[in-house]
């Protein structure tokens, strides 16, 4: 049952063409967060709708609301409590592995899971791997399952609360062994693993391009592959990603060969999440 047709009889005819059809669940069986985006036209019902989710969604134990974009270093957003437990700590399944987070201290997005995956299968053994701005580690996990045999992944996160969860996600999915996690700007921290890395991920889309020089130097002199998130409008999707590589591979001595190019996912109405992926060696 879709909670539309739940509200049928509760919300009039005018306020049932508003509400939303699809949100994020966060969580397990168990326990979960559902987040929502309730238009303006709907504020005054958002304790219906909550409760409404909540009867469809056994498990969803909390709903909360959008109430800001993406916001700051740490990309979060302002979520309000609409109904149920103020704990919003959840854990949550993807693809065999294990992420525990709070989604309101930390970035993540359930939706990315099949780009996750797509990243982690072109990993071959004995990768040595920088992920920048890791967050709770989903793109570590989703690769450790692919690739086992990978020899390590750093994984560098700013934002505490995201730093406490990778910690426990690598306790949880037994990857001590693997993964090397460092609390800090990549802008300093990149600087210790400078030319050792087979594989460079770089999802921010806010800003990735501005760490691109990081990105390089952390390559083998014999080249390696990038991996790097952008923004574009829906028109012009790489064009300028794409010309800032060529610029910062130019600047810095370095040659590329564009392997991948794809759209991830809408970001806002008309932009879209992109990603392009080349291959990178010293000139
Ligand atoms: C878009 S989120 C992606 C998180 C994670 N990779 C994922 O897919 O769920 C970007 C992350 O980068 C972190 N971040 C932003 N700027 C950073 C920097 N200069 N150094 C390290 N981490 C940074 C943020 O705190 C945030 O957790």
């Amino acid at each position: 049952m879709r909670i539309k047709d739940l509200l049928k009889g509760t919300l009039s005819e005018e306020e049932l063409r508003y509400v939303p059809s699809s949100f994020d669940i966060i969580g397990s069986r168990e326990k979960a967060v559902a987040i929502v985006e309730v238009p303006t036209e709907l504020e005054h019902r958002k304790n219906e709708i909550a409760k409404a989710i909540m009867k469809i969604h056994k498990n969803v134990k909390t709903v909360l609301a959008k109430k800001s974009a993406r916001k700051g270093p740490y990309r979060i957003r302002e979520l309000e409590l609409v109904l149920g437990d103020p704990n919003t700590e959840v854990l949550h399944k993807e693809h065999g592995y294990l992420l525990k987070l709070d989604p309101r201290k930390v970035y993540f997005s359930p939706r990315e899971a099949t780009e996750r995956q797509r990243v982690a299968k072109q990993v071959k053994p004995g990768e040595f791997i920088m992920l920048m701005f890791a967050g709770v580690g989903p793109y570590a996990f989703a690769i450790l399952k692919w690739q086992p045999l990978v020899e390590k992944i750093v994984a560098i996160e700013i934002n505490p609360y995201a730093f406490y969860y990778l910690l426990e996600n690598i306790k949880l999915n037994k990857a001590e062994d693997k993964i090397v996690p460092i609390l800090g700007d990549v802008r300093y921290k990149a600087q210790d693993f400078y030319n050792i890395c087979d594989r460079v991920i770089m999802p921010l889309p806010k800003g990735a391009y501005l760490f691109l020089e990081e990105a390089f130097s952390c390559l083998k002199p014999e080249g390696g592959i990038i991996h790097v998130y952008h923004w574009a409008p829906e028109d012009d999707l790489f064009s300028e990603i794409e010309g800032i590589i060529l610029k910062e591979a130019k600047r810095l001595g370095y040659r590329v060969h564009l392997l991948n190019r794809r759209k991830v996912l809408p970001y806002a109405p008309r932009i879209m999440k992109v990603c392009v992926e080349f291959k990178a060696w010293k000139n």
